[in-house]
């Protein structure tokens, strides 16, 4: 895609300025670019690897055709203002396209020849401040913590229609449950696929052994304390899964006229945070010391289960953020497979976790048509104990989502692709 040069003449002026703001060197086993005021360096391994032409990359798949080789070395390395397109080009179009298309080239010790795009280039500078962007800006967004009076605020509200219909809608919604972690949608249809229709506009289900979607109401032969009408404390569900559903939306389809079945939420990510000011020793056993989760139930008279899932409380990705709390009264196994003397401190740090939660905690009350949509992973959810009656009987009905699915699709709405 590179083919033709920028000629000197009758642009010779352009070519000039452009050409003394750029220049690229090799230093020992890198490459430096230097563009503007930018410095950037590459390690030319990473560089040969990455090399974009047809023999190297398959435009096709966006995939990396596998062809490593020890010890190539850079021999030149040069600017180019290359032209994407033949044909007849004006003045101005011209212009535009030098600017553009500002590319470094290399030349290889094995006659090989790379050409690299220079913005392309900078979206994966190696410096701290591009590494970052992308991680807070496009890998994963930066969570906005919050605390009980914080909640008001962060909890963005959205129209079920606008997030159905329009892709800024859908995108806004989904920037909002991953910098928050929770968010309500309003006004949504009183049919019982409406969840199912919301999780399908985003991707697809997240199944459990609860099936596709869940009905919470309560039930005579509950298999899921959930599954009564009795209070439920703050929670995340299926912490024994190992790979737990990232994503809870909640369609109130209909609410209690008791004075319960009231939502409770917590921002537990927050709410660590606090807990590794006040008190660091109870922070760090309670992300060390691995807790055993389960489950044991069986769904729709199908055949049994027993999920059992080991892993701390407070977890962190890759980049040392939070990405995991994992908490549950009723699904914390009595199996408890550490060291004796590791069990009082463990119980220790978790009643001072729960102190904090219990002043981080806020109530409210979902309406009839509304989804409470949150991270799983993230936001502690519950609810009051509550009454039926032979004519009022509540009934929320669940589906879960994953992130993989959700970031999937947002960063495509995001680059407007
Ligand atoms: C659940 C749950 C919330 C509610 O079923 O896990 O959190 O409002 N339900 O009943
Ligand atoms: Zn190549
Ligand atoms: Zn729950």
């Amino acid at each position: 895609m590179f083919a033709r040069f920028l000629p000197r003449s009758p642009h010779a002026e352009i070519y000039t300025q452009i050409r003394s703001l750029l220049t690229a060197s090799i230093e020992s086993q890198y490459v430096r670019v230097n563009h503007d005021e930018k410095s950037m360096k590459f390690p030319q391994i990473w560089l040969r690897d990455n090399c974009c032409c047809p023999e190297c990359f398959h435009e096709g798949t966006q995939s990396r055709i596998y062809k490593f080789k020890v010890g190539v070395r850079a021999e030149r390395v040069s600017f180019s203002l290359s032209i994407c397109h033949g044909g007849v080009i004006t003045q101005n179009y011209y212009q535009v396209q030098a600017l553009d298309d500002k590319s470094v080239q290399i030349e290889w010790n094995d006659r090989h020849t790379s050409v690299y795009n220079l913005k392309w280039l900078g979206e994966r500078d190696f410096s701290p401040e591009n590494r970052q962007k992308y991680i807070d800006e496009f890998y994963r967004l930066k969570h906005v913590f919050w605390g009980k009076e914080d909640f008001k605020k962060e909890c963005k509200e959205f129209e079920f229609d606008e997030v159905m219909g329009t892709n800024e809608g859908l995108r806004k919604w989904m920037e909002a449950l991953a910098i928050y972690g929770v968010a309500l949608i309003n006004n949504s249809p009183k049919e019982k696929t409406t969840a199912r229709r919301l999780a399908d506009r985003v991707g697809f289900i997240r199944k459990t052994h609860y099936g596709e979607e869940f009905s919470v109401m309560s039930k005579p032969d509950a298999k899921n304390y959930a599954y009564l009408s009795a209070p439920l404390p703050l929670h995340t569900d299926l912490p024994y899964y190992e790979y737990k559903p990232g994503l809870n939306l909640l369609h109130c389809f209909t609410q209690s006229e008791s004075s319960g079945g009231q939502s409770l939420t917590a921002d537990a990510f927050y709410v660590a945070e606090r807990l590794k000011q006040k008190d660091p020793k109870s922070y760090e056993i309670l992300t060390k010391v691995p807790v055993d989760w389960n489950d044991i139930g069986s769904e729709g008279g199908g055949e049994g289960f027993h999920s059992i899932y080991r892993s701390p409380m407070i977890n962190f990705d890759a980049d040392g953020r939070y990405n995991r709390i994992n908490l549950s009264i009723p699904q914390r196994d009595s199996h408890f497979t550490v060291k004796l003397e590791e069990v009082i401190p463990w119980y220790e740090a978790y009643w001072k976790l729960i102190e904090i939660l219990k002043e981080e905690t806020t109530t409210f009350k979902l309406k009839e048509g509304q989804l409470l949509t949150f991270n799983n992973l993230r936001v502690l959810h519950g609810r009051t104990g509550y009454d039926d009656n032979e004519t009022n009987v509540r009934h929320i009905i669940g589906v879960y989502l994953d992130w993989d699915i959700v970031y999937a699709r947002w960063r495509v709405l995001k680059s407007g692709k």
